[in-house]
């Protein structure tokens, strides 16, 4: 199964052991006086050096516990007892490093990017036209379409679309319609956001609430899981390796949306990239399905900056029927309930996809507080735009 909600919290606690080799005292008793009294001043001087460590470890755990958990980005790449980084991770490193420590282009006008990826014409147009309507300074449109001949329904959209191909489900072509969309939001230097919808999208919260939710914290929201399951995990080519580890290696919902820095970041990584056009494909040898949009961003977020995102997607998609596609809302589902539900989730929930279901839950945070976890909601049918519009419209959303 594709579902995933959100994001877990990290919680992998290892108890390390600490007191590793010390024998039994009653062991200790027959020995001679000397071995007792050295013994006791080894164990003093290594409590010593835990409780006052040389200084630059003072914060490192990893002095002592080399876990892979420790520090995971720092340790790695550095440490000395670890392999060299190639030409090409060298590279990367000091390029997404320079980027996550510039702050952007200033702008006196700070946009959000609207991103729609769609097969063919959007079908709410008119229902986003009175969500941006009267804020016109605040926004750009983006609209990623296989097929251009459509036509739109709305002005808002008519200038939007961009040069699209053709996006296969689950493949690469996906990720590379994701990176069109950011290279043509990006070259406006307002945009300071980019939120990817796609056509059964609907706004949950009015411009404004969405506009300062997203504009006033300085994290992307990424969904990103470690699922040890065969839909997670045991997705992971060997052939990833060096650059991207099995450990490494996250699950999250597609639908994203980035700060500018980590738009930049995605539209200037090849390394990490070319790893996933190459070893993350539906039907690899092996009859492995790997579906590089569920795996690409949040996996390359985890490795260069996980305390950047969310870990979570502000887009609902209702898995609970638990089958290879989400939940579609119909006309008889609509409900001001239904908007009230989604509304008030303020948890979000990951399910591994071993025999364990394990379920990790984690709050929805906004800059450290308790918030709504969700901005937007799909899948609704084209069908449901009149009633939606008349709820929204009642709702004050639109
Ligand atoms: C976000 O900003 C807060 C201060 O407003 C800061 O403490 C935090 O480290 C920043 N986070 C990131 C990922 O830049
Ligand atoms: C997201 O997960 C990563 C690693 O699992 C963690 O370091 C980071 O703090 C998490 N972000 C938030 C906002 O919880
Ligand atoms: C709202 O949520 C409750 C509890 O999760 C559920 O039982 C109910 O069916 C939902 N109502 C709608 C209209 O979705």
């Amino acid at each position: 199964m594709k579902g995933t909600q959100c994001a877990p919290f990290p919680r992998h606690h290892h108890h390390h052991h600490r007191g590793g080799g010390i024998s039994s005292s009653a062991t200790l008793i027959r020995r001679p006086k000397w071995i007792i009294i050295l013994v006791f001043f080894i164990s003093i001087s290594v409590i010593g050096a835990y409780i006052f460590p040389p200084r630059q470890y003072v914060y490192s755990p990893c002095y002592f516990f080399s876990s892979p958990l420790c520090n995971p980005f720092g340790d790695w790449k550095n440490s000395p007892t670890e392999r060299d980084l190639t030409d090409d991770e060298l590279n990367s490193d000091a390029v997404i490093k320079e980027i996550l420590s510039t702050p952007p282009v200033e702008s006196d006008n700070n946009k959000i990017a609207f991103m729609f990826l769609t097969p063919d014409t959007l079908p709410f147009e008119k229902l986003w036209e009175k969500f941006f309507y009267g804020h016109e300074d605040k926004y750009s449109v983006y609209v990623h379409s296989s097929d251009h001949k459509s036509g739109h329904a709305s002005p808002i959209f008519a200038n939007a679309d961009i040069r699209s191909s053709k996006v296969e489900w689950g493949k690469i072509s996906m990720v590379d319609a994701e990176r069109r969309l950011l290279a043509n939001a990006f070259q406006n230097t307002d945009n300071q956001h980019f939120v990817l919808l796609s056509e059964s999208c609907i706004p949950l919260y009015n411009f404004d609430r969405i506009y300062r939710y997203l504009m006033e914290t300085n994290v992307s929201f990424v969904d990103c899981f470690h699922d040890p399951g065969p839909h997670g995990t045991g997705r992971y080519s060997e052939r990833m390796k060096p650059e991207v580890k099995k450990k490494d290696f996250r699950k999250g919902s597609q639908w994203f949306s980035l700060k500018r820095q980590h738009a930049l970041i995605i539209l200037a990584d090849t390394l990490y990239y070319t790893k996933f056009k190459k070893y993350c494909q539906p039907s690899m040898s092996g009859n492995k399905n790997c579906y590089a949009d569920e795996h690409y961003l949040p996996t390359v977020f985890n490795l260069i900056d996980p305390g950047g995102i969310a870990n979570r997607s502000i887009t609902y998609v209702d898995w609970s029927e638990g089958k290879w596609h989400p939940k579609t809302f119909m006309e008889r589902d609509i409900s001001k309930r239904l908007v009230k539900n989604l509304t008030s989730i303020n948890k979000c929930v990951h399910v591994t996809s071993d025999e364990k279901r394990v379920e990790e839950q984690m709050h929805c945070l906004w800059n450290g507080v308790q918030s709504p976890c969700y901005l937007f909601a799909r899948k609704f049918y084209p069908q449901t735009q009149h009633k939606l519009m008349n709820l929204l419209s009642n709702l004050a959303i639109i």
